[in-house]
């Protein structure tokens, strides 16, 4: 079993992340680490703990982590009552409460720890802005030969969803995305909206998944049912009634890895510019001269995505 350790916004499509990382029999998910994101942090982290709580696994630890950027305040733009991130994700999933709680100790000291003290291969799973990541590379600079695979949901070469140029996890975050991605990882993989937005499920997939009848199915078809209820009101994806997810696909590639199509790429992050900050240079055509540091999805195979998913979730009896 492959051990991995995720760290979380949780949000409608991080809660599939965990589900399939926590559920799917080839993969052992260690531990949950929460941060500031796509909602304030301690809702992030009631959230990561309801959805564990709803499909059985309630002994996988969640650890709660930053509340808010590694240097700046606030995001580049401050969460306002009208966010779009507010409309895709709410503040609360749509499962049941819990009372479940996190574990007493800080996210940032568990990554240092785990990775300090693993004997086996731990890869890390970030779905979210990278200010945990860096606050342990900061803390523990050794993390960059001590994680063996970082694969990261960030970032757009063609597209982006906060502003036309950035992509939510990195702009929320643009310094430590900066860190992590120039920290020198042997093995780091990007998963962009060039890709996740190719991997779309349907409203009629939603149904399938609720006619599963599993805790898992039901809560996919909650979570992705809302958010094609919002897509399709303020961004209309390539698919009827579809929306991305994004997040799930860094673990179906974990589990399958073709499910991506990777292609290697120098990448570095925007941490400056008043029209570009938080985007993700992707050097395609070898313009600078940054070595490769990451490989960079382009494309996803969504017939086999939802493949993955539908039989995992089946299974959660
Ligand atoms: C990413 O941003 C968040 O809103 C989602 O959970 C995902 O990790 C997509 O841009
Ligand atoms: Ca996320």
């Amino acid at each position: 079993k492959r051990k991995l350790i995720l760290d979380v916004d949780t949000g409608t499509d991080d809660a599939v992340a965990i589900m399939l990382a926590a559920l799917h029999e080839d993969l052992d998910l260690i531990g949950v680490t929460t941060v500031n994101g796509n909602a304030e942090l301690h809702y992030c982290t009631d959230n990561s703990l309801r959805v564990l709580d709803y499909i059985g696994k309630p002994e996988i630890p969640v650890y709660a982590g930053c509340p808010k950027p590694l240097v700046r305040n606030d995001f580049p733009v401050p969460r306002t009552k009208n966010d779009l991130t507010e409309k895709i994700h709410g503040k609360h999933l749509p499962l049941p409460e819990t009372a479940l709680k996190a574990q007493e100790q800080h996210a940032v000291e568990y990554l240092v720890e785990t990775y300090r003290n693993a004997t086996d291969p731990i890869t890390l799973v970030p779905v979210a802005p990278l200010t945990n990541i860096a606050a342990a590379l900061a803390a523990e600079p050794k993390l960059v030969d001590l994680i063996p695979e970082v694969v990261i949901m960030g970032g757009g070469h063609d597209v982006g969803n906060v502003t036309p140029a950035a992509e939510f996890n990195i702009w929320a975050d643009p310094e430590a995305a900066y860190a992590v991605f120039n920290a020198g990882f042997e093995k780091l993989t990007m998963v962009p909206l060039d890709a996740t937005h190719k991997a779309l499920v349907t409203a009629t997939q939603c149904r399938q998944f609720d006619e599963l009848g599993t805790p898992a199915g039901k809560a996919m078809a909650a979570c992705t049912g809302h958010r094609i209820g919002i897509h399709d009101k303020i961004q209309k994806m390539d698919v009827e009634h579809s929306a991305p997810v994004h997040d799930a696909l860094c673990i179906a590639h974990l589990i399958q890895p073709e499910v991506i199509t990777l292609e290697e790429c120098p990448v570095d992050i925007e941490t400056q510019g008043a029209l570009t900050v938080g985007r993700t240079v992707v050097d395609k055509n070898r313009r600078g001269s940054k070595p490769v540091n990451c490989k960079v999805a382009f494309d996803a195979n969504a017939q086999l995505f939802v493949d993955i998913m539908m039989e995992t979730f089946a299974k959660n009896k």
